[in-house]
């Protein structure tokens, strides 16, 4: 219990002997690394989702910017940290090890940073291919087929009439069961396979009139998919593609979403 009271004392009076004697806590070159160090680990791995990188390199440019912008206004932290960081100066033991291990891992943390730049990698960027964008103000505002329109209504002769048309012109690709897996599929993988229409992030999540369009346009003239998809315009006629569409929501067995969901 004394020997604790004791140390305690001690402590304190190390304090104070700094404090009297105007020893410098924290040398300032180590707060400036300690911010740029602290800011891309937070941005990177802290927070969640961590930013994206060249989001991140493009804030730690302001970040940068900003400590050296700090330290050049004021002629003292110049000299602070020329100092710091010649050789010449000693320094306490642990901020030596700090001054080192500065000098020697910031730059290695660039190269690295730079080597993953420039690295060449062979796996398709994972945002290549994004299925559903805004799609053009006709598809939002145009009407839709009376018999068409409320998936509880559609009549089963227009399914059939579906049907027929699915299975001469979607099966190769999108498979017997609406599920992405025609006898043609394996061969279509860039930058997306056919659509497997039971998915729940597919026909399921769209209005009727944005799949119309898909099925209208398709992928393979419209710059922002260059996908397979072919487009139907010429094939099919306005009814056709409605049917078919109506057809392939039920083999699915799902419904699309409204506008105003
Ligand atoms: C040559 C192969 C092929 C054929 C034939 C084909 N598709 Fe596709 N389809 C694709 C591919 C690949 C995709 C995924 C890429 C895309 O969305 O553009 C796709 C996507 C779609 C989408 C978009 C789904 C979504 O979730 O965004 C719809 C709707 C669609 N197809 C309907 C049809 C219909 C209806 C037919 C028949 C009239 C048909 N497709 C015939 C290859 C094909």
């Amino acid at each position: 219990m004394d020997e604790k009271m004791e140390e305690k004392n001690n402590q304190s009076e190390d304090v104070k002997i700094k404090e009297a004697t105007g020893v410098k806590s924290i040398p300032f070159a180590v707060i400036a690394v300690g911010i740029i160090v602290f800011a891309y680990i937070f941005m990177r791995y802290i927070v969640q989702p961590p930013f994206p990188a060249t989001l991140t390199n493009f804030f730690m440019m302001f970040i940068l910017a900003g400590v050296l912008l700090h330290i050049t206004l004021d002629e003292k932290k110049i000299e602070d940290i020329m100092l710091f960081f010649s050789f010449t100066k000693k320094e306490p033991m642990p901020w030596d090890i700090v001054r080192y291990s500065v000098v020697v891992i910031v730059p290695l943390l660039i190269a690295s940073n730079v080597y993953s730049a420039y690295k060449v990698t062979y796996a398709p960027p994972a945002e290549l291919f994004s299925p559903h964008v805004t799609p053009p103000e006709w598809v939002v505002n145009m009407k839709v087929p009376e018999y068409a329109v409320d998936p509880n209504k559609w009549e089963s002769k227009y399914i059939e009439e579906g049907r027929l048309i699915y299975e001469d012109n979607c099966v190769p690709c999108h498979g017997k069961d609406a599920d992405g897996k025609g006898p043609m599929a394996s061969a279509i993988t860039y930058p997306a396979s056919p659509t497997n229409f039971k998915e729940a992030g597919t026909i399921a999540q769209l209005p009727i009139t944005y799949v119309y369009w898909r099925v209208k346009d398709g992928g393979i003239t419209d710059k922002q998919f260059k996908s397979a998809m072919p487009g139907w315009e010429e094939e099919l006629s306005e009814d056709d593609m409605w049917r078919v569409i109506m057809y392939t929501y039920t083999k699915a067995g799902v419904k699309p979403r409204t506008w105003a969901e």
